[in-house]
């Protein structure tokens, strides 16, 4: 048989199968995993929201949509730019919605890589950059934040990582697999730095309604920023809308016809009754969204306090997201290691440091989009294991 794709073969496996597939295998046999490894709210979505796509899908709202998105849910993305951020979006022209934001990261990048180009990724990244870099022929290039100071963002070091073909800087706040929320000094070094270099930034605000303390920064909003940044956003985590597959991006029009030309000549669009739900969504009343908020933090308290409390166990507090980014000095340093140990001998599945860049080795992401009784239950058995270690 002739060779397949070089290209897909030669896209590294993620340090997250092994041990997903472990805790597979173990429930398989029948064994009491509890998971912490998932990034999938445990809520329902809310109520208004299905009603919305029943009500759209009754009313025979089930045939192609406009492959950019209807004009009802652009019009909703804007409205929302502008009484947030104070930004002026043109519905028509600069923003674009897709079936879940993964796939426009994908065509964002699609759109600004010429083969060669690097791409600055900071270090502890959401696992799919890197992948998804390579895949549209870009060249990823990480910049490890130092754990030691939180994971500070700094104009030095993202300076020290440009060359004549940095294209682009990808940032996450609230960030996964951190939490960690970007600081106003940070969202300026990165605006000097784009600005000083002439480079686009694709700013991933997925997790954007999900903060604790301090206040989301819509990079795209300061200024000398709009010409050059692009929002990835959706509905996933804020309205607990992971299967509905919705996400949506807003910014300069080039990038977003061209992001648009390859939605259209692959996957189309999103599903029709989904981006209804989605305008409805965004219009209707934010209650569930605040109640959702306000479980996370109940949650994220409840857990760094226990687990700070376990000898051999240390964890800061992040203030968004819903990731704990865990050290267990106890176990050691080596992510997968202690990953291992976790699933093994207290049947926890986390997920190790290292899947998500150097930076991360040491520790271990869990998620709290699981019931706090989950919660309980895994910090009792982290105990056990840590008074044995
Ligand atoms: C940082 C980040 N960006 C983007 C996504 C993609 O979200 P979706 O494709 O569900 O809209 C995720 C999902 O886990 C994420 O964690």
């Amino acid at each position: 048989m002739k060779p397949l794709s070089e290209l897909l073969l030669n896209i590294p496996p993620s340090a997250t199968i092994a041990v997903n597939d472990k805790a597979k295998a173990l429930k398989a046999a029948g064994r009491d995993v509890i998971s912490l490894a998932g990034g999938d709210p445990d809520f329902d979505t809310p109520a208004n929201i299905v009603q919305a796509a029943f009500r759209a899908i009754e009313a025979g709202d089930t045939h192609y949509p406009p492959s950019r998105g209807t004009p009802a849910i652009r019009k909703a993305i804007a409205a929302k730019m502008k009484r947030e951020y104070g930004l002026e979006v043109d519905p028509a022209t600069q923003v674009l919605v897709g079936p879940g934001a993964k796939f426009l990261i994908y065509a964002t990048l699609a759109a600004l890589t010429n083969p060669g180009d690097e791409i600055l990724i900071l270090e502890p990244y959401w696992v799919s950059y890197v992948p998804m870099t390579i895949l549209v022929g870009g060249t990823p290039v990480t910049v490890t934040l130092p754990a030691e100071r939180g994971f500070e963002i700094t104009a030095s070091q993202l300076a020290e990582h440009i060359t004549s073909k940095t294209k682009a800087i990808l940032v996450n706040s609230p960030n996964n697999p951190t939490g960690r929320v970007m600081t106003p000094a940070e969202a300026e070094a990165i605006r000097e730095i784009a600005i000083e270099h002439d480079l686009y930034v694709i700013s991933d605000e997925m997790y954007e309604k999900l903060i604790y303390e301090g206040e989301h920064i819509n990079l795209a909003s300061l200024p000398g920023m709009a010409e050059r940044t692009i929002t990835i956003n959706g509905h996933s985590k804020a309205y607990a809308m992971t299967g509905w597959r919705l996400g949506w991006m807003a910014g300069p029009s080039e990038i977003i016809n061209l992001a648009a030309k390859l939605q259209s000549q692959s996957v189309t669009s999103a599903a029709s009754f989904t981006m209804a739900a989605g305008a409805a969504a965004l219009e209707g009343p934010q209650d569930a969204v605040e109640e959702m908020r306000l479980a996370y933090k109940a949650r994220r308290d409840f857990l760094v306090d226990a687990l700070n409390d376990i000898p051999g166990v240390e964890c800061d507090l992040p203030q968004g997201a819903f990731y704990l980014f865990v050290r267990f000095p106890g176990l050691g340093s080596d992510s997968m290691a202690i990953a291992n140990r976790l699933l093994e001998e207290a049947e926890i599945a986390g997920t190790p440091g290292i899947a998500f860049g150097q930076a991360g080795e040491g520790h271990v992401r869990f998620s709290y989009a699981t019931a706090m009784s989950e919660l309980e239950r895994a910090v009792e058995r982290i105990r056990k294991l840590m008074a044995h270690a």
